[in-house]
């Protein structure tokens, strides 16, 4: 990353009021795991957001999440209903030269709440360096949720164009090594899609033995 890259992730992570758009979704091969996901970047950290998938038509299903954020990111989430409240949640931040990720719901515009419904699984390739971390995750429940005794929200595998909501907080969280800790509110926030009917995969049960070793 060069200096100006730098300077624009810290004031992007800062409070500065920008507004970035986020990229198409593509699709990329981790050259680490040759896992390939359907792969969206926003903001100008950058952090990506990457989704892998059975090739399902239908929910459930479980997802293979990716999130590398720069460290000046202390915590990155997506929201897979594409907005902050009421739908399932992946917060995620780095934790010494590993990464956690947590599993939260918010009811209000407050910090969101543990969320038991949905189970994360850190898998291989979930590092941090010098100047990223990188979660990489299978979650179980993340592909449909309800709110309130509602009904059931689904994501639909078909979709070229699902839209998930992110956010990203340069305030620490309270103790890294805990999923349950206390977080900061974000200073960036926004929506973007993506390709998910891109995101199925034949491979699915191979990259998460792979990812598993
Ligand atoms: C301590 C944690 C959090 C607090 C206190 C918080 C608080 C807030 C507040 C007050 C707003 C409305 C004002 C504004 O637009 O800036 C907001 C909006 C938003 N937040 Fe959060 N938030 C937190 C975590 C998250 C997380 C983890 C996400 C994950 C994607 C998220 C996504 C969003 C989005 C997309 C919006 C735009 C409006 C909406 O979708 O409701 N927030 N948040
Ligand atoms: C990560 O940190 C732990 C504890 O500090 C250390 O034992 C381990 O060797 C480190 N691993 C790598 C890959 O740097
Ligand atoms: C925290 O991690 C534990 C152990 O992996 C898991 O059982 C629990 O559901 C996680 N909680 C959250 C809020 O992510
Ligand atoms: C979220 O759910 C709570 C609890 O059911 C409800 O009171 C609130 O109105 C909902 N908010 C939104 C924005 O849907
Ligand atoms: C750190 O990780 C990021 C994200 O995977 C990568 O782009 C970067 O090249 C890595 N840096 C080093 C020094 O390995
Ligand atoms: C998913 O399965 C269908 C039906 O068997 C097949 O035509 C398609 O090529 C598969 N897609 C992928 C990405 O493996």
């Amino acid at each position: 990353m060069g200096l100006l890259q730098i300077a624009a992730a810290v004031m992007a992570l800062t409070g500065t009021a920008l507004s970035v758009p986020a990229t198409t979704s593509v699709k990329y091969c981790d050259p680490e795991s040759d896992v390939c996901y359907s792969s969206s970047t926003v903001g100008i950290g950058a952090i990506s957001y990457r989704l892998a998938i059975p090739n399902v038509t239908a929910t459930p299903f479980d997802m293979l999440l990716q999130i590398v954020a720069p460290k000046t990111a202390q915590w990155a989430g997506v929201a897979f209903g594409g907005r902050m409240i009421n739908n399932t949640i992946a917060m995620a931040w780095a934790n010494g030269n590993t990464s956690v990720i947590s599993s939260r719901w918010a009811s209000a515009h407050e910090i969101p709440e543990p969320y038991e419904e949905a189970e994360y699984t850190v898998l291989k390739g979930s590092v941090t360096n010098e100047t990223h971390w990188t979660v990489t995750a299978l979650c179980k429940g993340c592909s449909s949720w309800v709110h309130d005794g509602g009904s059931r929200t689904v994501l639909d595998p078909n979709s070229p164009s699902i839209n998930l909501a992110w956010a990203a907080s340069p305030y620490p969280v309270g103790d890294p090594a805990d999923n349950y800790t206390m977080l900061s509110i974000h200073s960036e926030h926004g929506t973007f899609s993506l390709d998910l009917a891109a995101a199925r995969t034949d491979n699915f049960d191979s990259y998460l033995q792979t990812l598993s070793e």
